[in-house]
Formats: C-alpha cells, sequence, structure tokens
C-alpha cells in the first residue's frame, strides 16, 4: 500500500512567506494548502484532516493563539508550530501550554524550518501509533474478557444442574467435586471481572449505580459463599455477629466483588485447618485509631463523614512483609508468600478493590507482620442521605 503524503495548511497572511514554505514543502513530498486569516484556517480543517498547521501568531481576524485554542478545543489531533515575527516569549509559553508542538521566529531560516516540521511530524506519528495501539490493547481485552467470560459462565450452570441432582442421583463426594470444579471456574470468573473493571476505570466506561447498602447482609452473602470451600480445607470462616444497621452509599454488586477478593485471597493463604475472620462495626470520627486517620488522609477519602464503617477480613495465614504492605495494592503486583500451594492470579484482585472503594469515597489498607497473618480494612463513609443515583465515575 503506497502511503499517503501528508497534509500540510500554512496559516498566514503575508503572501512571501506562505509562498515560500508551500513550494519548498511541495518540493519535499507533502501536499499543502495556504489560509491566509484564521477563519479560513478554521473552515480548512473542518474540510480535510491535516497532519500538521504552520500558523502565524499575528494575522488580521482571530489571533494564532486562539486558532491554536480551537484547534484543540475541537480536538483536531494536527501538530501544530506557531510562527512569530516578534520575540514574545510570554506569548511563546502560552501557545506551548496550549499545545503547541514548537515555535518558530520569523525570519527563519528554512533548512532549520523544514527539519522542524520533520521533528514535529515525526512525534505526531509516534503519538498516533501508541493511541492505536492502546485502544487495539483496550478493544482486546474487552473482546477476550467477554468470550472467555459467556462459556464459562455456562460450564458453570451446568455442572451445577448436575451437581444439584436434575440430572440424575449425584453421591455426596461426586457433589463435592462438582462443587469444587464450579469455584476453580468461579475464581477465573472474579479474574476476568477484576480485569474488565480495571480496564472500565481506566477509560472511564465504569458505570456505578449508587444506592444505600447495609455492608453486613453483603457480607453474609459473600461469606455464605465461601463456606463450602472453607469447610473443604477445614478452615474457620466467621462473620462476626453484628446488628449494624448503618447504611453505605456503594454500588452494592462492586462491592460484594471487593469482599469476594479479600475472602478470596485469605483463603488462598490460610494454611488447612487455619482460621478467617470477618467483621463490621461503626465508628464515630472520635473512635478512629492512629492508623485509620492515617489511611484515610493517605487516601483522600471522606475525611469529613459524621461516622464510618469499617470492615475488616483477618484471617491468620503467611501474611504480608510490611515492604509489600502498599505495593500489592498495584497492578499485577504479587508478593511472595510462601502458600500452602502456588496460587494463580493476575495480580489484579486488590487493585481493583482499591479503585472500587475509593469510587465510594473510602480507604482500604492491609497491616500485617509476615508470618503472623493479614488484615485487610475497608473505611467506608456512613451514608447520610437517601437518594438513588446512577454515576459514571471518572479514572
Ligand atoms: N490475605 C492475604 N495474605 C497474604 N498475602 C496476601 C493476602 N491477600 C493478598 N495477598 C498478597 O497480595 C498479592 C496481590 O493480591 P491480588 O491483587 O488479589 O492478586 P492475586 O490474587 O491475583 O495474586 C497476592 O499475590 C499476595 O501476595
Ligand atoms: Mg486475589
Amino acid at each position: 500500500m503506497t502511503k499517503q503524503p501528508e497534509m500540510i495548511l500554512i496559516v498566514d497572511d503575508e503572501t512571501d512567506i506562505a509562498q515560500v514554505l508551500k513550494l519548498q514543502l511541495e518540493e519535499s513530498g507533502y501536499i499543502t494548502n495556504w489560509a491566509a486569516d484564521g477563519e479560513t484556517a478554521l473552515q480548512q480543517l473542518w474540510a480535510n484532516n491535516y497532519d500538521l498547521v504552520l500558523l502565524d501568531m499575528r494575522m488580521p481576524g482571530i489571533s494564532g493563539v486562539d486558532v491554536l485554542r480551537r484547534i484543540r478545543d475541537n480536538c483536531f489531533d494536527s501538530a501544530v508550530i506557531m510562527m512569530t515575527a516578534h520575540g514574545n516569549e510570554s506569548l511563546v509559553v502560552e501557545c506551548m501550554k496550549a499545545g503547541a508542538a514548537d515555535y518558530v521566529a520569523k525570519p527563519f531560516d528554512l533548512d532549520d524550518m523544514m527539519m522542524r516540521i520533520e521533528r514535529a511530524l515525526e512525534n505526531r506519528r509516534t503519538v498516533r501509533l501508541k493511541k492505536a495501539l492502546e485502544q487495539e490493547k483496550d478493544d482486546f481485552i474487552f473482546m477476550l474478557s467477554h468470550d472467555m467470560k459467556n462459556p464459562l459462565t455456562a460450564v458453570i450452570g451446568s455442572i451445577d444442574i448436575v451437581r444439584e441432582g436434575r440430572l440424575g442421583g449425584v453421591s455426596p463426594e461426586q457433589a463435592e467435586y462438582l462443587q469444587a470444579a464450579i469455584e476453580s471456574c468461579q475464581e477465573v470468573v472474579t479474574m476476568i471481572d477484576n480485569l474488565l473493571d480495571m480496564q472500565r476505570f481506566d477509560t472511564g466506561r465504569m458505570q456505578s449505580r449508587i444506592s444505600p447498602v447495609n455492608p453486613y447482609a453483603l457480607l453474609e452473602t459473600a461469606v455464605k459463599h465461601f463456606s463450602a470451600a472453607a469447610e473443604r480445607e477445614n478452615i474457620t470462616l466467621i462473620l462476626e455477629a453484628n446488628d449494624i444497621t448503618t447504611e453505605i452509599a456503594v454500588d452494592s454488586s462492586l462491592l460484594a466483588r471487593v469482599f469476594a477478593n479479600l475472602i478470596g485471597n485469605a483463603l488462598q493463604f490460610v494454611p488447612n485447618g487455619g482460621a478467617i475472620s470477618i467483621s463490621c462495626d461503626y465508628l464515630e470520627p472520635g473512635q478512629l485509631s492512629n492508623s485509620e486517620v492515617e489511611a484515610i488522609a493517605r487516601t483522600q477519602s471522606c475525611s469529613a463523614a459524621p461516622g464510618f464503617v469499617r470492615i475488616r477480613v483477618i484471617d491468620n495465614g503467611a501474611g504480608v512483609s510490611s515492604d509489600d504492605l502498599t505495593n500489592i495494592f498495584e497492578r499485577y503486583v504479587q508478593s511472595d508468600n510462601t502458600s500452602k500451594r502456588s496460587h494463580g492470579g493476575a495480580g489484579l484482585g486488590l487493585a481493583f478493590c482499591k479503585k472500587a472503594v475509593e469510587s465510594f469515597d473510602g480507604s482500604i489498607w492491609a497491616e500485617s507482620n509476615r508470618g503472623e497473618g493479614g488484615q485487610f480494612i475497608i473505611l467506608l463513609p456512613a451514608h447520610t442521605n437517601t437518594t438513588t443515583s446512577e454515576n459514571s465515575i471518572p479514572e
């Protein structure tokens, strides 16, 4: 495929300069157009996709700076080189801040000008290529995640039908194996969901339905979900009794996935016969410990809340070294815990938890001493009014 010549728009009211540039650029293989004022330039930009604009600073009518601003406001992705006859530095700074790629003082040396033009075009090509690759990667992740999740959900459904004995008798041992198969598939679904949601957070496409939620009820459901897996490994999984009635303003399905990630992690790092304890309580601001106040300040979450709901998932497993306490919330980070079995995972679970909790104006952090178990703590502001809203959470 032959490469399309790049298009350059020269915007200058001085005919001589425009002519010289036009001749030189066309000789170098570019397609050029000329506009003698800003208004005409903008019309040309609407009509054609220019790779580069050579823009005079001072022209009758709209100034070069204003043309530059309109180019950026309208999201034209042309590179812009400003041309100025006056050494007005503050104006140059303004232009560079407004997104100009470079500037040239008139009268200019033609070779220097050509070098700058080539450099600006090269930079633009690199940026565009990077953007295209990013887009391709995003599309691929979305496509792959959807295409992997749908058949997996069907597999879980089918195994569940057999496990329930709806297609004929199933022995307790067979049911147990089928249950384990379901849980393994669900682990993969959790990973895919984490990947999809991180992508949604990154691209500003996360749609959340915020409503008042009782956190204790959500925890009860999460614990029930993991109880069979815990029982199989002789792990005590308890939700401490609490009659907390305080609600929090969250997207309940996102928070349920946060709980599933934390309990799922604890199950991975607790040895057979170990224990996981989950608690949920309400704290007035005055009841917060120093580490809790620090955590709120660190994550810039809602420090002015009239009260907080604290959720803790505590296990007596491998724990996390103090060096890793913060790192593990970064994506793709896995600490080198010596676990009872080498665990899979993509290191996205806690990164997802952090994004989700912070999107609800809360904080999440870990406390642990290597070998003494891990403690994952979430503080969320108590809900004060009863409105239900639909939000697109920004990055
Ligand atoms: N309860 C826990 N006890 C000890 N280490 C943990 C615990 N939860 C998480 N970790 C550490 O944090 C890392 C990141 O966890 P996560 O983001 O959920 O990723 P993944 O589960 O894919 O490894 C884990 O690899 C592990 O090293
Ligand atoms: Mg995990």
